[in-house]
């Protein structure tokens, strides 16, 4: 359990504390971005082919406000880019706009003072169309293996630019969707490999927000794709929501949620501002970075590059166009360093979520004693996925040497397993016995690749789940009604 959820929780079992005061949180200081506003122009295209962009945002729940508000800030960005809306592909799950949650019904903000970044948002792909299938079809272009949805899909030429931003929560080689499955890396990897084998674009850049996303490319993304790749956070480590109630800037106060990811305005608010014919990849990269380190503190994550790095040598005009009204604003370092901000831990956003909605809840209300128990429950819900994690690897391996197995890291440059499919079966017996996995659990997925790695098969798997979980709990954390993770 981190400080944060522990600390939370303490507050809430513990009936005579007082419940009033902020969260202990440090100072900061960061200036929300500006949006130029100006006269539009669509930025020449002829000589790079078309501009193809994939968005999605893998999550769902008022609690995870951010990813939807994220990937609409960037549908926003690459309109006034000059990128055609047939040519923007987008999946969320479009249940935050109009969610009973919002204090601005119909708009969606990605900075305390941002405008609607929701308005004119296609609905491509929404609700139970948000799937592992329909993402890669998308990319592949394969109308044919679509389930529902706008039919939109990457159409793409040799002479193409494709641009994905993908933000959710992952863990070590997934990244979460609001449906089941999981997206495993070695899927997505083959999924990259097939399209390149197509000749339908001449080079891609992903842009990746999530827990731990430097895994779904370490040792695993080839060069000679032409892909490059940046990750929010390396393979072992946290990525961070940011614009969270109790920090500064916080978002207005009627929000009890966070507004968007550190690595993920990172990137936008510097496009936003930005003639981005004078801007790279690399610089991108060095500034996000800088950024989303946070000065190292214990409130940021490592941005990562990955693939063809060569690539990161053009300008991101190449793949996200540049908004006529920036023409004058040539990117130089000094003009994009912000001062250091205070961020939240990608997996406590939801219970600060319930946190701040109990806290400002009026005594006695139902409203308050519905946040304490969405509060308990997931709360009862991580220690049960930890505990029963823990007993499965004592019973595996003894006391003595699980943790030592079960936290092993493999050296940077390797992927995390090797046999993807073991990975799979692993996590499917785990849910069988001990219940989903759910978003949170997502983070004890190098925990199951290491017992591929040691050699562990389906029926000791099976047989030491059986045992660690007599029961699972029955709230909706741990309910297997939308299917198996894996
Ligand atoms: C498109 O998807 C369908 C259904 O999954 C599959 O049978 C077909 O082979 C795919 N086409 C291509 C060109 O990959
Ligand atoms: C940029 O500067 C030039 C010269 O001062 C001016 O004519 C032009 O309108 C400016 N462009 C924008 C978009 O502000």
């Amino acid at each position: 359990m981190t400080r944060l959820a522990a600390l939370i929780f303490l507050l809430l079992v513990l009936p005579d504390v007082s419940v009033g005061s902020r969260l202990t949180v440090g100072d900061f200081l960061r200036l929300p971005s500006e949006v130029s506003s100006g006269i539009f122009r669509h930025a020449d295209d002829d000589s790079t082919g078309t501009r193809w962009a994939v968005l999605v945002a893998g999550s769902n729940g008022y609690w995870n406000y951010r990813h939807q508000a994220d990937v609409c800030h960037a549908y926003q960005l690459l309109k006034k880019g000059g990128l055609k809306e047939e040519n923007i592909i987008v999946f969320m799950y479009d249940d935050i706009a109009f969610n009973e949650e919002n204090p601005r019904p119909g708009i969606i903000i990605n900075n305390p003072a941002g405008e609607d970044v929701y308005k004119g948002v296609p609905k491509d792909y929404t609700g139970e169309d948000v799937t592992v299938d329909n993402f890669f079809a998308v990319i592949l272009g394969n109308k044919s293996a679509l389930v529902g949805g706008s039919g939109k899909v990457v159409d793409s030429g040799p002479n193409d630019h494709i641009f994905i931003y993908y933000t959710d929560h992952g863990g070590p080689g997934v990244l979460g969707m609001p449906t089941n499955p999981f997206l495993y890396a070695n899927d997505l990897i083959e999924v990259l490999k097939e399209k390149h084998a197509s000749g339908t674009y001449k080079s891609l850049v992903f842009y990746l927000e999530a827990c731990e996303s430097g895994s779904i490319f370490e040792g695993l993304l080839p060069e000679g794709l032409n892909i490059y790749a940046t990750t929010a956070a390396n393979a072992e480590e946290s990525s961070w929501g940011t614009y969270c109630p109790g920090e500064y800037p916080s978002p207005p106060p009627e929000y009890e949620t966070c507004l968007g990811d550190l690595y993920s305005v990172a990137w936008m608010e510097d496009s936003d501002i930005h003639n981005l014919r004078t801007e790279t990849l690399h610089q991108q990269y060095e500034l996000v970075k800088r950024r989303t380190a946070n000065d190292n503190s214990a409130y940021g994550s490592h941005v990562m590059q990955y693939g063809d790095i060569d690539l990161s040598k053009e300008n991101v005009f190449l793949y996200i166009g540049t908004n006529p009204a920036n023409d004058n604003y040539t990117f130089v370092d000094e003009n994009s360093l912000r001062p250091r901000s205070k961020a939240v831990n990608q997996r406590d956003a939801d219970l600060l979520h319930f946190w701040d909605k109990y806290r400002k809840a009026p005594e006695g209300s139902p409203r308050k004693i519905g946040a304490q128990k969405d509060f308990l429950d997931a709360m009862s819900h991580r220690m049960h996925i930890d505990n029963s994690v823990k007993l499965i690897g004592k019973l595996l391996f003894g006391i003595e040497k699980a943790s030592e197995i079960l936290n092993a890291v493999r050296p940077a440059g390797q992927p995390l397993v090797d046999d993807w499919d073991c990975l799979k079966t692993m996590v499917r017996s785990f849910e069988k016995h001990c219940g989903s996995l759910s978003q949170y659990g997502m983070k004890h997925m190098r925990t199951f690749a290491n017992l591929c790695n040691a050699g562990i098969d389906w029926e000791q798997m099976a047989d030491a789940s059986a045992q660690a979980c007599v029961s699972f709990p029955s709230g909706a954390w741990s309910s297997l009604h939308k299917g198996f993770s894996s």
